[in-house]
């Protein structure tokens, strides 16, 4: 399951939907013949009705009278069997394509970096995964399915229609797309009259809203009265819009009626004539008039299918949109051997920008050596975040190299370089599971005593072990409620337990109170050991006994040094730790 080096692909999205179904296509034709039996079964009995009529109620043929019950038995249990067969066997493969599909998209926007992720609203993404992929579920179900039935049983029906008598056949379908087009010019009509009712009945709401919304100072200009007026002529504005439905309404209904009437009217006169004339039996006219009838169905069904077809469609190219997308950042063909990582980290002119246009980094050069304690401090906004990101390569730099022991992180193969650094935020997020499960997440089978040893790192294990079900508990929402202090201490575990060459603590302790911070220090002090270290912090306490303390402003390098030689420069640091902060907020 990788959807790697997917090229935009020219072919059409049904064509592409179809190839999903490709694997079940024997499913599929089964199908397809059970629509087929399905259409067959609708179209037979107007012309049983014409063996009724001509042969049992005027030549008065018993034994066609007595095989008809059987024949109507049999030819709707057949249909029932039929209509079974494609319903069950269609959705079955709607459903494997819905599921093969969301796998795909998940896939594949669980791949997608970061920044093409943060740039949608994740509303957006999962309707995607979930609405999108149910609209075309119904697309490749219900819609096909109507679409070949209704086409089968059209053709069918238009067939027996030509058989009993072409002439009437020819001449009914010369008025047909007449009344169609006068049916459609009133429905249309109709919908746009809904359409005026809906926004009037929204401003009449509207006014109402904004109105009770504003009470206090309509109460403090005393304007009660002018507010009553504007709500007076909304009202009636709605009240005209309704009387002008209903008579649109009412009046349609009519016309609609005399139109389809005129239409039967001309065709059974028609017809009458052929019967009186010999050329037709009356059970033929009969039958015909049933067809006719019964025609309106598929056409119905057809336009509506129609729309959710353009509906689905839609769905289906903004599915494909997305799986088209490809994904930037990925391992390279042949990534570069990583081997036992040492820890230097090196910024060689790295300028990077979210938007084009606005860097957030420009031409960063910083070097550190293995074990190394860094300090980044800065105004909120400054670009620490970012910085720090570059490193496990959640974005690449517009320009610029970020390597890793003298390993651009780009020639890197993503897993082994992630492996190799441990991130903890700002309000870690812990997931559904026990403690355990979070503190070794990723690495499934861990030996509890390597949990341990992180979560004493961490300053968290006799927390753990005083809880009834120990590294068992289950934390999240069914789970315990744990403090952002010991929240922060269990992220730090999970940072720690894979022991990375490289630790980034962006803000680890800045939502917590003091109090709470100096713990969770602890525990930061401790994880750092014999790390290459990035500390981003918000007071000066963190960052002092940093080897060294870098300041960016506004994306560029403003100063490095230790505490005390930036105090004594008197620049930006001075500034923010007079302050008693090393960010201003
Ligand atoms: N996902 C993003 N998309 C667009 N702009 C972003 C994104 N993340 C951060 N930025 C912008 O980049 C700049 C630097 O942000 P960040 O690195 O988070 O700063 P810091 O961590 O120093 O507060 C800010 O102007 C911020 O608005
Ligand atoms: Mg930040």
């Amino acid at each position: 399951m990788t959807s790697q080096g997917t090229a935009p692909s020219k072919k059409s999205p049904y064509l592409r939907l179809l190839a999903y179904a490709r694997p079940y296509s024997r499913r599929f034709f089964l199908a397809l013949g059970c629509m087929i039996a399905a259409s067959a079964c609708n179209v037979v009995p107007p012309w049983l009705l014409k063996n009724v009529v001509d042969d049992v109620l005027i030549d008065k043929d018993l034994s066609m009278l007595n095989a008809l019950p059987f024949v109507l038995v049999a030819l709707f249990a057949g249909k029932g069997i039929a209509s079974y067969g494609h319903q069950y066997l269609m959705n079955w493969v709607g459903q494997n394509v819905v599921m093969d599909l969301r796998l795909r998209l998940y896939d594949h926007l669980q791949r997608m970096s970061l920044k093409y992720l943060y740039g949608k609203r994740l509303g957006e993404l999962m309707s995607r995964i979930t609405n999108d992929v149910t609209i075309l579920q119904n697309l490749v179900t219900s819609v096909l399915v109507n679409l070949v039935v209704q086409a089968a049983t059209f053709a069918g029906m238009v067939g027996f229609l030509l058989y009993i008598n072409w002439k009437l056949t020819l001449i009914t379908f010369a008025i047909l797309p007449l009344t169609v087009v006068i049916l459609d010019r009133a429905a249309k009509k109709l919908r746009g009259v809904g359409h005026a009712i809906q926004s009037e009945l929204a401003t009449l709401s509207a006014v109402v809203q904004e109105a009770f919304g504003a009470i206090r100072i309509v109460r403090s200009f005393a304007t009660e009265d002018l507010e009553l007026a504007r709500f007076r002529s909304s009202n009636r504005d709605n009240f005209r819009a309704v009387m002008h439905g209903v008579q649109v309404q009412s009046a349609l209904a009519g016309i609609i009626e005399v139109v389809l009437i005129a239409a039967l009217a001309l065709i059974l006169w028609l017809g009458g004539k052929d019967v009186v004339n010999g050329d037709l039996t009356p059970g033929e006219l009969i039958a015909f008039l049933g067809y006719l009838g019964f025609l309106v169905q598929p056409i119905r069904v057809f336009t509506s299918v129609v729309g959710s077809m353009q509906i689905g469609l839609a769905a289906t190219d903004r599915i494909f949109g997305l799986l088209d997308t490809p994904e930037d950042i990925v391992t390279p063909d042949s990534p570069a051997p990583l081997g036992a990582v040492r820890g230097s980290v090196s910024f060689r002119h790295v300028s990077f920008s979210y938007v084009k246009g606005q860097e957030v980094l420009k031409g960063i050069n910083l070097d550190v050596r293995p074990g190394e304690k860094i300090a980044v401090v800065g105004p909120t906004g400054s670009g620490k975040s970012t910085l720090a990101d570059l490193i496990p390569r959640f974005y690449d730099p517009d320009s610029g190299t970020v390597s890793i022991d003298g390993a651009d992180v780009r020639t890197l193969d993503l897993r082994e370089l992630r492996k190799q650094i441990g991130v903890v935020h700002q309000d870690s997020l812990l997931l559904r599971g026990s403690i355990a499960f979070n503190i070794s997440y990723g690495l499934p089978g861990l030996a509890r005593e390597e949990i341990v040893k992180a979560a004493e790192i961490a300053g968290i294990h006799s927390f753990i072990e005083s809880l009834p079900s120990g590294y068992e508990t289950e934390v999240g929402e069914r789970g315990v409620t744990l403090s952002g202090g010991q929240r922060q201490r269990i992220a730090i575990a999970r940072a720690v337990v894979r022991n990375p060459r490289i630790l980034i603590l962006d803000e680890a302790t800045s939502s917590l109170d003091m109090e709470v911070e100096r713990l969770v220090q602890k525990a930061m002090d401790k994880a750092m050991e014999g790390r290459t270290s990035f500390v981003i912090a918000h007071r000066l306490s963190t960052v002092r006994s940093a080897d060294r303390i870098v300041v960016l402003d506004e994306g560029r390098i403003a100063e490095q040094g230790t505490h005390d030689e930036l105090l004594a420069r008197g620049g930006l640091y001075h500034r923010l730790s007079t302050l008693g902060e090393t960010t201003v907020p």
